[in-house]
């Protein structure tokens, strides 16, 4: 191996084991660089004749390009691995699963309001909504119920910090039936000229728009075991035309009873029961004939035909106009239809309970 060779091997040997690009360029330098074994080398043709010039020239040329290329690929491989070392250490890890974002699903409550509205409203039953915070007016004496009267205490009722006209606190309803007097006063107003019209006809043969309607919501009591939560859900119906009687609530209840439960082997018996805003009252109990619940009978409504002290805070003539109401609990439903033990599973908001119904 001639002199030449020899460098050459040993510049590829120390660029090709250089760790970092600053030993690369070191070595770079001692072969290459202003004092380097090859620089030296070109400096000490100056002895040379010219003949002599052009063969060693051309060679170490050679030597220098070989040495040249070797640090590229050097560099080259360095640069390789830091790139492989930082692709390491940027890697994301596919194989982690991903954050999922489930499909979410109705309330199982929330499905049984659906099937209480578009029940009723086959039945042409319009469906109204109304105010969860409540005068005292509308929650209590519109419907039959004053001030100090005992019957108030039938409901434990929040109260918010807000005075009415009337000096009365504001409450969180207690139930739905305020809606009897809203939805009427509305009603009212908006068929006021077909009001008039009937009030006006002395042939009797003109009559005031019916109200049929529902009022499904939450309300609030201070209130709370397995079969009480201080806010649960009420529906409160109302049926009011000239000749609307007992028997057409037995047969809308009945109705609504066996398509809600999805079962015509079900039977209805009114209890008599007291209400302030009906005369009379009844409690709606049904009984299953068949299935886990059968012989049992299950409390589901309050009812009665609406009191005429009622009809007349609604603006309207209890001579002429005549009807039920209703209120039942949604949640109680609910417990009944999917066979739900403990009502407060509905609101603690446990997945675990609450996916079941989807
Ligand atoms: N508002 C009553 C309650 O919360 C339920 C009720 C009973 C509603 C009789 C009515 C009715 O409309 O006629 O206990």
């Amino acid at each position: 191996m001639n002199d030449l060779d020899a460098i050459v091997a040993q510049a590829q040997a120390e660029l090709s084991t250089a760790a970092t690009p600053a030993d690369l360029e070191n070595a770079k330098a001692r072969f290459l660089g202003k004092s380097g074994r090859i620089t030296e080398l070109m400096k000490g043709m100056g002895a040379l004749s010219v003949d002599e010039k052009k063969t060693r020239g051309a060679a170490i040329n050679q030597a220098k390009q070989a040495i040249e290329a070797a640090l590229n690929a050097s560099r080259q491989a360095l640069a390789n691995a830091e790139l492989a070392l930082q692709l390491k250490a940027e890697a994301l890890d596919v194989s982690l699963p991903g954050r999922q974002r489930g499909a979410g699903g109705l309330h199982p409550v929330s499905r049984t309001l659906e099937r209480i509205e578009a029940i009723f409203a086959s039945m042409g039953f319009d469906v109204a909504d109304g105010p969860e915070i409540e005068s005292d007016w509308h929650s209590f004496t519109s419907l039959n119920n004053p001030p100090n009267h005992p019957a108030r205490s039938m409901q434990d009722t929040f109260y918010v910090d807000i005075q009415g006209e009337d000096g009365i606190a504001y409450n969180l309803r207690p139930h739905t039936s305020p809606m009897q007097v809203r939805y009427a006063h509305q009603h009212v107003a908006r068929h006021a000229a077909a009001f008039a019209a009937a009030a006006a006809d002395t042939t009797g043969t003109l009559k005031a728009p019916e109200i049929r309607v529902i009022a499904p919501g939450r309300t609030y009591r201070i209130d709370s075991d397995a079969t009480h939560s201080p806010m649960f859900h009420q529906c409160e119906g109302l049926w009011l035309g000239e000749n609307v009687s007992f028997k057409d609530l037995k047969v809308v209840f009945t109705d609504f009873c066996r398509r809600f439960f999805e079962s015509d082997d079900l039977v209805l018996r009114f209890r008599p029961s007291f209400f302030p805003f009906t005369e009379p009252s009844a409690e709606v109990d049904i009984q299953f004939q068949s299935g886990p619940l059968a012989g049992r009978w299950l409390e589901v409504a309050g009812s009665g035909q609406v009191h005429p002290n009622v009809v007349r805070n609604m603006g309207l003539d209890p001579e002429r106009v005549i009807g039920f109401a209703f209120g039942m609990g949604p949640d109680r439903l609910t417990m009944l239809r999917y066979g739900v033990s403990d009502l407060r599973q509905f609101f603690d908001g446990d997945l675990r309970f609450l996916s079941q119904f989807q």
